[in-house]
């Protein structure tokens, strides 16, 4: 196997596997999951549809549907010892690791956790993915002294969601709206949390094992962490007279316009675009205007300041939006980053299930990169050991 040496690129542009789940093209603003375009799918799919190609490398017939959206209601129910935890925690924990140290308690809740065929592995994705967002509600609603609320099966996804948070039956255009999110946030390709989950399974550790590794992944405010990081930065910019002097101070300064830039596209993400369109519709639906024209703003004077110095390709990312959408909702910033893991959950169980079940038989068993050791050699504890070149160097 020839080696390809790549220094501090934090593997940009090297692939380092074959995947049939997800596809960008980051130069023209695409996104594929399975053959279908993330426009298509917002505006068509649902996301236990989204999730079932994800997958499964189909969209399901209508009966085949209605199975999963079943299995998915009927996995909702979780054991008394999950909240019983929770109910211990410091209520100041960070939601996000709340929710990455529950992922091994849905592992010790799943009777079938040693089934390791493909079949088993479909089905602890559903259990997954309809069991995160159980966590990150009820952890929301004991951590202000509330009781976990009972699914409402009748509800989709999204809109059960929003009830088990919030306790109050959502508005179905809202809900609607959440689902859409949920399908724009499902998958992403190689993404940190992703590979993340891959790098742990194809170690033959089990789905929950490579789920909490992503989940500490996305915690990054350089990854799912930046749309909770985008809507702080709105909030502190409401009586900011001088938006285009704010940007330039914080670039000046060394610091990221959070939601802006990708390391794969280089135009606008085309999830942003729909995020963008959804934050004026419900800004003006809900009398809330006033954080989709802060963002236009601040997005405007990030794209005048990026252009000055030659920056060109940094445009806004799906983080940039997702912020005021989600704040519109009632969603509480500290939860927007585990909203993303509602979501990406359905892509991680999919990547998760082909790196142990895909079929390219030429892929290595486990990722092994290799580093460029810079340290010293010896001098220290004694160490005898020299490398040939330094050997040669000192004969
Ligand atoms: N604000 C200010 N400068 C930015 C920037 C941003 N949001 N994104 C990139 N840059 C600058 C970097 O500082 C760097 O400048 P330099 O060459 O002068 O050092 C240059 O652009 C390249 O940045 P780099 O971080 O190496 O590019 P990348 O393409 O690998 O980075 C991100 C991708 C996502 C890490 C980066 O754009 C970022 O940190 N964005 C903010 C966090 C965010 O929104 N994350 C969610 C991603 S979906």
């Amino acid at each position: 196997m020839e080696i390809v040496r790549v220094k501090n690129t934090g593997l940009r542009g090297v692939p380092v596997a074959d995947t049939k789940i997800s596809f960008i093209d980051g130069e023209e603003g695409v996104l594929i999951y399975r053959g279908y375009r993330i426009e298509d799918l917002a505006e068509r799919s649902t996301f236990p549809e989204t999730a079932y190609l994800l997958l499964n490398d189909n969209l399901p017939d209508k009966d085949r549907l209605q199975a999963f959206s079943r299995q998915i209601a009927e996995s909702r129910h979780l054991g008394d010892f999950i909240f019983d935890s929770f109910r211990r925690w410091p209520k100041l924990s960070f939601p996000m690791d709340v929710l990455q140290a529950s992922v091994p308690l849905l592992a010790a809740d799943d009777p079938a956790l040693a089934d390791e065929t493909r079949e088993g592995n479909l089905r602890k994705a559903i259990r997954l993915i309809a069991r995160i967002p159980v966590l990150v509600a009820a952890w929301h609603r004991i951590r202000n002294g509330l009781e976990p609320l009972s699914a409402d099966n009748s509800l989709s996804c999204a809109g059960n969601f929003l009830w088990q948070l919030h306790g109050t039956k959502p508005d179905p255009g809202i809900a609607r709206d959440l689902d859409i999110c949920l399908i724009l946030h499902a998958d992403h390709t190689f993404n940190a949390s992703t590979f993340a989950c891959r790098e742990v399974v194809s170690t033959r550790a089990h789905m929950y094992a490579g789920v909490a590794a992503g989940v500490g992944a996305l915690s990054g405010s350089l990854h799912g962490g930046a749309n909770a990081r985008v809507m702080q930065m709105l909030m502190k910019l409401e009586q900011e007279k001088d938006i285009a002097g704010w940007v330039r101070r914080e670039i000046d300064q060394g610091r990221k316009i959070m939601g802006m830039g990708h390391a794969v596209y280089k135009t606008m993400d085309p999830r942003a675009a729909i995020l963008r369109e959804m934050s004026r519709r419900l800004g003006e639906k809900l009398g809330q205007t006033k954080w989709y024209d802060l963002s236009i703003q601040v997005e405007q004077a990030a794209l005048e300041e990026f252009q000055r110095r030659g920056k060109k390709t940094i445009k806004p990312n799906c983080d940039f939006y997702s912020a005021s959408v989600y704040h519109m909702m009632g969603i509480p910033v500290d939860l927007m980053t585990p909203l993303f893991a509602v979501s990406r959950i359905a892509g991680w169980c999919a990547h998760i299930i082909e790196e142990k079940f895909g079929d390219a038989q030429e892929k290595p068993a486990l990722y092994r990169p290799e580093s460029e050791y810079v340290g010293h050699y010896c001098g220290k504890m004694g160490c005898m050991y020299l490398p040939p070149e330094e050997r040669k160097r000192e004969e």
